[in-house]
């Protein structure tokens, strides 16, 4: 409720008020994005060990709804996703927001996909990666943290499926799209 309520819809009201034709959906809506429930997790305790938990209302998306997509970009609107999905039993599920996106740009055969995040890009050893290819960023994975790893897993399938280049950049600088799409700010990995 609170992803598709409130949250969906602060953010469709702040893209109206610069101007930009907004649409708030949610995977539900139209059968947007839909999802096989998953049976079991695999989690790290505290302790870095291993560990199989119920998957409880979590999904893994297997089908995206692109004509709807392509329908409302084709009239100007700017659709806004919630990663809510809907399960083969109708029920909602919940899917990382990182993951979704790659695979709705996957699914649109977008060129780019653009993830936000509240640090520079992808830091390693402290210092901000400016440019990797997938093989280096699939090498660097052990020694990436939560949340950022989780990113850099969502651009391998996103660039595994046909996007040309993925970018990891800090939402809270000034115009973080454009000048991540001038590669002047974050990490840009390709596939090659
Ligand atoms: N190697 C790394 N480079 C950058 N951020 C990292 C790294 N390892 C872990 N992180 C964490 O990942 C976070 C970014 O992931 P993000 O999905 O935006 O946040 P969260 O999932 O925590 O809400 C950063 O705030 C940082 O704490
Ligand atoms: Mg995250």
């Amino acid at each position: 409720m609170v992803m598709a309520g409130k949250i969906n819809k602060q953010i469709v009201a702040a893209l109206q008020s610069q101007g930009i034709a907004t649409i708030g959906l949610s995977g539900l809506d139209a059968a947007l994005l839909k999802a096989e429930r998953k049976k079991r997790l695999i989690i790290v305790d505290e302790r870095g060990r291993k560990k199989v938990i119920d998957g409880g209302y979590t999904g893994k998306i297997n089908e995206v709804n692109v004509n709807l997509l392509n329908f409302l970009i084709e009239k100007g609107y700017v659709p806004v996703v919630t990663p809510i999905v809907l399960s083969q039993e109708f029920e909602p599920l919940n899917v990382d927001g990182d993951r979704t996106a790659a695979v709705i740009a996957a699914a649109l055969k977008a060129d780019r996909l653009i993830l936000l995040t509240d640090v520079e890009g992808l830091l390693l050893k402290g210092k901000l990666v400016p440019k990797m290819t997938a093989a280096e960023a699939e090498d660097a994975l052990s020694s990436i943290g939560k949340g950022m790893s989780t990113k850099v897993h969502a651009a391998l399938e996103a660039l595994k499926q046909g996007v040309k280049e993925v970018l990891i950049t800090s939402g809270t600088r000034p115009q973080p799209i454009s000048s991540a799409l001038k590669h002047e700010a974050g990490t840009v990995i390709t596939s090659e």
